[in-house]
């Protein structure tokens, strides 16, 4: 068991601070992702936690016990990392028994925990292979059973599925959500891969330039994007996110850019501008009854017109791209396919799936979308105004 505390951790690369003042605690029992683009200090701060690499300032935690000098092998942590080492002249199975070997563990569990490790991730018919017999694929297989036949504090990993294929990566990420399940051990794992981010973790960080931009858990990150970055970077395709602004027609606040209207809650707010955002799967065509229906008969729910410039056809389901003044949306349904190019399109979303930033600061502003809580929600609009 293991639970990680840091505190303001830093690393300062000559003139690039690649971890900016992190704070962050993983409660035991996390399977927390690490999640944001190339270059945003993933792999860093995971080298900090693993003790590969000295912060240039801040503390990291285990258990209460501050770890930060203490060496890497001393921190009872499992690593899998994006360069998978593995001993060279050592079968899959000597590689896979090794951390065990140096434990000591008597001869009989080694075999059976080596077994039942390589059952689980396929690995059963190479157990006498060297790691130059094997594909990439194959050997971040082994890289990854050998943390597992361990029963460490923690589990850190580095995009331990990357060089494996579409089908291969679903089997194992479910391997893994299912290893945790049983081991209800600590999960720190890094990746840029939203759907493994989405499917695995119990809590999101997502990294921007070194800082946390959010942390929470993935329907926090997906429903409630705490700033434009996190609404733009988690979502395929991405929220639609459009500069506006809020102020209030007739007693109405309401949210506007060209092509969009978004009638939010009875009152009035002073004029700001915002970015509006609405994910593409909540867009749908203006049906008038679909409509009444998922708005509750009011009239609170955001418009979008604009001119239909292509249809992508993904089998399952369809992407609309709908030219809205200068922006091109995204809308995703199964009902666009008789849509042509140059038809001019009405979409609408409720209004509790439209999402406000503000623009200066990318920040999210809060606002209470329930119906019955409206009054509420036009008191705050005057707080953030
Ligand atoms: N040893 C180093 N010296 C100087 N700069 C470094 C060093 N290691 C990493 N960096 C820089 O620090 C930043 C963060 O790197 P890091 O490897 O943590 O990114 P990452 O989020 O893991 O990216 P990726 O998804 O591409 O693996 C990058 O800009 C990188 O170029
Ligand atoms: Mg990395």
């Amino acid at each position: 068991m293991s639970r990680i505390e840091i505190v303001q951790l830093t690393q300062q690369f000559k003139g690039h601070r690649a971890v900016d003042a992190v704070d962050l605690v993983i409660e035991d029992g996390d399977f927390v992702v690490l999640l944001g683009p190339s270059g945003c200090g993933k792999t860093t701060l995971l080298r900090m936690i693993a003790g590969l690499l000295e912060p240039t300032q801040g503390r990291i935690l285990i258990d209460g016990v501050d770890v930060t000098e203490l060496p890497s092998k001393k921190r009872n942590l499992a690593m899998v990392f994006q360069s998978y080492a593995l001993y060279p002249h050592l079968s899959v199975a000597k590689n896979l028994a090794f951390p065990l070997a140096v434990l000591r563990t008597p001869k009989a569990e080694r075999v059976r925990r080596v077994h039942e490790v390589a059952a689980s991730l396929g690995l059963e018919n190479l157990l006498e292979r060297k790691p130059r017999e094997l594909s990439g694929g194959q050997r971040q297989r082994v890289a990854v059973g050998r943390a597992l036949v361990r029963r460490p504090s923690a589990y850190l990993m580095d995009e331990p599925l990357s060089n494996l294929d579409a089908k291969l990566r679903t089997a194992t990420r479910q391997e893994l959500s299912e290893l945790h399940a049983e081991l209800s051990a600590t999960f720190v794992y890094v990746t840029h891969d939203q759907v493994e981010a989405m499917t695995m973790a119990t809590k999101i960080v997502v990294l921007d330039a070194g800082r946390i931009e959010q942390f929470g858990t993935p329907d926090e990150i997906y429903h409630r994007p705490a700033s434009v970055f996190v609404a733009g970077f988690v979502g395929a395709p991405p929220m639609n996110l459009v500069v506006g602004t809020v102020g209030s027609i007739g007693g109405v606040v309401t949210a506007t850019a060209e092509g969009i209207e978004a009638r939010l809650w009875p009152g009035v707010a002073e004029k700001r501008t915002v970015v509006i955002g609405v994910r593409p799967e909540h867009l749908r065509l203006d049906d008038f009854a679909a409509n009444a229906e998922s708005t509750a008969g009011s009239a609170s729910a955001l418009s979008v017109e604009g001119v239909v410039e292509r249809i992508e056809n993904l089998g399952s389901e369809q992407v609309l791209y709908l030219r809205v003044g200068d922006t091109l949306m995204t809308a995703r349904g199964d009902d666009f396919g008789a849509l042509r190019r140059g038809d001019l399109l009405a979409l609408s979303a409720p209004i509790e799936r439209i999402h406000l930033f503000d623009e200066a600061t990318g920040q999210r502003l809060e606002w209470v979308p329930e119906p019955d809580e409206l009054p509420a929600a036009a008191a705050q609009v005057a707080v953030m105004a």
